[in-house]
């Protein structure tokens, strides 16, 4: 049996755990396997794109257990009423080859996004930061600004968005949070004055969501909305003095910020970071900038946390995915014991 978390499951576990509380304990679950980032089988994500957007998977292994993500990215969808971003995982015994859990991940993929941002961010922010900008306050926005509140203390928050009433979502969500929200009037007015950056727009093509002039010395930029090839967010100029953290540089140069300034242009990878191999910030006037596209490993983290929280509790049911026969080497029998059926 195939332990099985549905989108009721999870809305309920999230809900009853705390969103902010999770997003702690699911870094240390990713800052775990960042540490152990070599023992990974690790391929960049395979896009099936097409004019509509852009369906992954995103695979990745230990010696232990296999991951695999399906989250699709299609900016058009919420003008006919669709999310742009939707996702489900499963995590398997490298040993057996058995799937262990079958799992919604749109949610799940929110934490995970917003949790990996914070774990950069404690890293390449300054540690006087106070204020983060969010542009772009779609389906990530709120578990992104949760995310630097409860890992790096942020609770002020300049928002701003194209669509008002996709501001208007935010800034009633994050008011009933506890936030000090400034509901900004355009892209320049919301990052004035801070110092966190995130950037998580949806569109399919080079934007610029954020220009040089906007940039200060000392913020730390965290752009996730620039995820596939032709859909980035910055003008490039920006990247030219910034120091740029990558989750994984072969993916990262197809989907990311990086893939204006091309192969050459220098990277820390993040999970050096993480493993104390590089620094992170160096000087309070650096800008610094996470160049996040979202990588396998840390869905992986996202699918063993939840293993390991809901499995024997109801939050998990179990459905029978595995054809199992009683001699495995008939499988035929599961047919030909079932009763007839006329096709008549
Ligand atoms: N890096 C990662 O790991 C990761 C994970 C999840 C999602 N994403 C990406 O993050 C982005 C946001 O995802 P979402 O689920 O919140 O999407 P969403 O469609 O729910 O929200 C995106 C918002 O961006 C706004 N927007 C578009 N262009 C803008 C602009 N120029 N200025 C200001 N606002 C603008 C839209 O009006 C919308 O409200 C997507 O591009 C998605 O692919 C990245």
């Amino acid at each position: 049996m195939v332990q099985f978390v549905d989108v009721d499951a999870m809305r309920r576990w999230i809900s009853h755990e705390g969103v902010e509380p999770l997003l702690e304990d699911l870094v240390a679950y990713l800052e775990d396997d960042y540490r152990r980032w070599e023992q990974f089988d690790k391929t960049p994500r395979v896009p099936a794109h097409s004019e509509h957007g852009v369906i992954e998977l995103m695979p990745t292994a230990d010696a232990e257990l296999y991951g695999f993500k399906y989250v699709n990215g299609h900016p058009i969808n919420p003008s006919r009423g669709l999310q742009t971003v939707t996702a489900f995982g499963v995590l398997s015994d490298v040993a057996t080859g058995y799937p262990l859990l079958l799992t919604e991940m749109s949610l799940l993929t929110a934490l995970r996004t917003a949790a990996v941002s914070a774990m950069a961010a404690r890293r390449l922010a300054r540690p006087d930061a106070r204020v983060h900008a969010l542009i772009g306050t779609g389906s990530q926005s709120e578990f992104q600004a949760l995310a630097m509140r409860r890992l790096l203390g942020l609770n002020e928050v300049r928002a701003w968005d194209v669509d008002p009433a996709a501001l208007d979502k935010f800034v009633r969500n994050a008011t009933a949070l506890g936030f000090t929200v400034h509901r900004a009037t355009s892209g320049a007015d919301a990052v004035d004055g801070a110092d966190v950056v995130t950037t998580c727009t949806a569109d399919k093509v080079n934007a610029t969501v954020l220009t040089d002039a906007m940039v200060q010395p000392g913020m730390h930029l965290n752009a996730i909305g620039g995820d596939s090839p032709g859909k980035t967010e910055l003008e490039p100029a920006i990247l030219r003095r910034s120091e740029v953290f990558v989750e994984y540089h072969p993916q990262t140069l197809v989907e990311g910020e990086i893939q204006s300034v091309g192969a050459d242009f220098p990277t820390v990878d993040l999970w050096r970071v993480i493993d104390g191999q590089r620094p992170g910030r160096t000087s309070d006037d650096q800008v610094t900038l996470f160049d996040s596209v979202g990588f396998a490993i840390n869905d992986f983290s996202a699918l063993r946390f939840l293993r390991d929280r809901v499995s024997g509790t109801p939050y998990a049911t179990e459905i029978d995915l595995i054809a199992e026969p009683t001699d495995p080497k008939d499988l035929f029998s599961l047919v030909s014991l079932a009763p007839a059926v006329s096709h008549r």
